[in-house]
């Protein structure tokens, strides 16, 4: 039998993916000052015995003021190298690649985790910081959240430096792939789009001003990142609001592949606060025909992400072409050993020999005792 593709390696740059399951990128709110600690060990820990061939941390900010909440992890100082490096030993001791996706918030900053809030802002004696957020234009993302400070030209330098800064700590750390956060409406994605880009200098107007900040950034982490180690940017392919649309993405795709970006992760939506309408229905994969497009049209190497559930829907993905890796977000928190699981629904492992060989080889011993026993 021929090994399905979601279990074949995937070279990309120097370094292999193992398989294409990957863990999407998922704030857990568990930091304090950005900082690593025993609870991202373990919670990603976990994926890596489950044989995920990439694991993605959470969005970790370029600087405090690029948080989500307080809670985010961060890659904006030298003294958060160590706690990473601790991480990625064991992801790749366990033989994953060890991912990580750097962000900054912009408007969408100095939020409540979303389970105690929806909506904006750490209500004062809830424990959560409050800071002024920062943006392309003095538009809160929703009714009632914040007004941005406008970012000037010369603090877009600064950010640009500090998303080469971060991806030289990330490669300080170890980690094999990074990831630039471009999507759900975080600060790159609030200058791509008109309706929350309103500027008239060059980081504005029309689509090629509103995409220089965002190729000014993976221009800098491709030049702090070392040319062996892929890069990927995940996007809103739409932004949910009607100002950014898939020719747009195709487009701003083909410059981040000239400046080597190796994948785009294709998402939606999120330009605006909670209460507006979802941009695209929610159906299993309702996410992939953004990456066959970007695939297409760009001629880049896609990742998938939402609603993905099950490895026959996964490798029907790959299988028909229309991206080069699963992402899997919720569907991992269900089950950390989706991955090992989804081998055995595509008849791939029924040994258990892709699991650790200290869970495999008891699993595979039981699987013999267990033939002919009834409850
Ligand atoms: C708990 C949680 C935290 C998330 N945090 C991030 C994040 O840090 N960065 C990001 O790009 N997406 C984040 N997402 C979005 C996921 O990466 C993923 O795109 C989304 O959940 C859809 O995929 P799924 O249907 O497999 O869950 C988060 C999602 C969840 C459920």
């Amino acid at each position: 039998m021929q090994k399905p593709l979601l279990f074949t390696p995937l070279k990309l740059r120097g370094v292999t993916a193992p398989n294409r399951c990957v863990v999407s990128p998922m704030v857990q709110y568990r930091a304090n000052d950005g900082q690593v600690n025993d609870y991202h060990l373990v919670h990603l820990g976990k994926f890596a015995l489950g044989k995920f061939g990439i694991v993605f941390t959470e969005n970790c900010a370029i600087e405090p003021r690029g948080r989500v909440t307080q809670g985010d992890l961060g890659m904006w100082d030298d003294s958060q190298i160590e706690g990473h490096k601790r991480l990625v030993r064991f992801l790749k001791q366990e033989g994953a690649l060890a991912a990580t996706q750097i962000t900054h918030s912009g408007r969408k900053g100095s939020t409540p985790r979303s389970f105690d809030k929806p909506g904006q802002l750490g209500p004062e004696g809830a424990g959560w910081q409050k800071w002024q957020t920062v943006g392309p234009s003095e538009l809160p993302a929703d009714k009632g959240w914040m007004i941005p400070r406008q970012l000037e030209a010369s603090d877009i330098d600064d950010l640009v430096r500090k998303f080469g800064e971060a991806a030289k700590r990330a490669d300080a750390a170890g980690y094999d792939v990074i990831e630039i956060h471009g999507a759900h409406g975080y600060l790159l994605a609030q200058f791509l789009s008109p309706i929350s880009n309103k500027r008239n200098d060059q980081y504005g107007g029309d689509r090629a001003g509103r995409m220089r900040f965002p190729l000014a950034a993976a221009k800098a982490v491709r030049e702090g990142w070392p040319q062996h180690k892929p890069m990927f940017i995940r996007v809103s392919t739409v932004d949910g609001a009607g100002g950014w649309e898939v020719e747009d993405t195709v487009v701003f795709a083909r410059a981040l592949k000239e400046l080597g970006v190796d994948v785009i992760d294709c998402s939606s939506g999120g330009l605006t606060g909670l209460s507006t309408a979802l941009p695209v229905k929610r159906s299993l994969g309702f996410q992939v025909p953004f990456a066959a497009a970007v695939k297409r049209e760009a001629g880049i190497s896609t990742m998938a992400v939402g609603l993905i559930l099950d490895g026959p829907q996964a490798e029907a993905i790959l299988q028909a072409g229309d991206a080069d890796l699963i992402a899997i977000g919720r569907q991992a928190l269900y089950d950390p050993f989706w991955a090992v699981h989804a081998a055995q629904e595509l008849g791939c492992d029924g040994d258990f020999e892709m699991w650790t060989p200290e869970y495999g080889w008891w699993l595979d011993k039981r699987k013999n005792n267990l033939v002919g026993l009834k409850k």
